[in-house]
């Protein structure tokens, strides 16, 4: 990566931080599968179940999983939705390609894939009865922004539940915790890609992300309701939750 050298600087600006992110992830496209199930010791499923059985579904909704990436949620909620239909959308080119070629192989029909930007969605207003997200919010350049454009989209009384990593309450352990990232993400760096930055990104990341207590502020100012946290562990992963207010 021609900016390798630069993480801090990029994670920490809004500006850069786009840029950083999208060549980023072109770069673990192909085996951010893989890497997901390493990184997670398995539990990234169970998470992505508790959040999709958040949802509550009735099986004719319409849904938006943000920053879909592979297709892990997207295709999980279409399973989900018999009569619904689901909308994946990402900013990487190489993951909703990835994800298409899985929704052909799988000859699944109530799923589509966007290429676009959580910041600005190709979407009417309230065109969207929930909406999810996975690892979607740490990453964008402004959290706040992105919850006043999923709020513009979702319908009235629709929810949003996002999954990301968290920031444990316990200083000590959140120290432990970040170090742990740092440490084990240079190494898988390393070997997959001959280059630690790629998963120090998540530490790095973690740190500039607000958390999940200040998120679930940032979406009542934003106009949710019925907000909370759900936290994994001893606070290394979260839900954010929260509902738009009926008009
Ligand atoms: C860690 S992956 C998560 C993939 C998937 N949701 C999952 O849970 O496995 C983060 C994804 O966020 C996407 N992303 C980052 N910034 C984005 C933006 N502004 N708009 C849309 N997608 C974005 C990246 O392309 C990447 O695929």
């Amino acid at each position: 990566m021609a900016n390798k050298l630069n993480l801090k600087e990029h994670v920490a600006s809004k500006e850069k931080k786009q840029g950083y992110v999208t060549q980023m992830f072109e770069t673990i496209a192909p085996r951010y599968d893989f890497i997901t199930v390493l990184l997670s010791y398995g539990m990234d499923r169970g998470w992505k179940r508790q959040l999709i059985g958040m949802l509550a579904l009735r099986g004719d909704e319409r849904v938006l999983d943000l920053a879909c990436g592979t297709g892990d949620i997207t295709f999980a909620l279409g399973e989900r939705l018999g009569r619904g239909e689901v909308h994946g959308l990402d900013i990487t080119r190489g993951m909703i390609e990835i994800s298409e070629r899985k929704r052909l192989e799988r000859g699944v029909e109530n799923v589509t894939f966007h290429l676009a930007d959580i910041m600005n969605m190709p979407f009417e207003d309230a065109s969207f009865d929930h909406i999810t997200c996975g690892y979607a919010l740490r990453n964008v350049p402004d959290v706040e922004g992105a919850l006043r454009e999923i709020r513009r989209v979702l319908k009235p009384g629709g929810k949003f539940c996002s999954l990301d990593f968290a920031h444990p309450p316990n200083r000590v352990f959140r120290w432990l915790y970040f170090n742990y990232l740092v440490v084990v993400g240079s190494i898988v760096g390393l070997l997959l890609h001959g280059d630690a930055d790629v998963y120090r990104y998540i530490p790095e990341s973690l740190k500039v992300y607000p958390g999940q207590h200040k998120v679930e502020e940032m979406m009542r100012n934003q106009g949710f309701v019925a907000t909370g946290v759900r936290e994994f562990g001893p606070g290394i992963m979260a839900i954010n939750y929260g509902a738009k207010a009926e008009e």
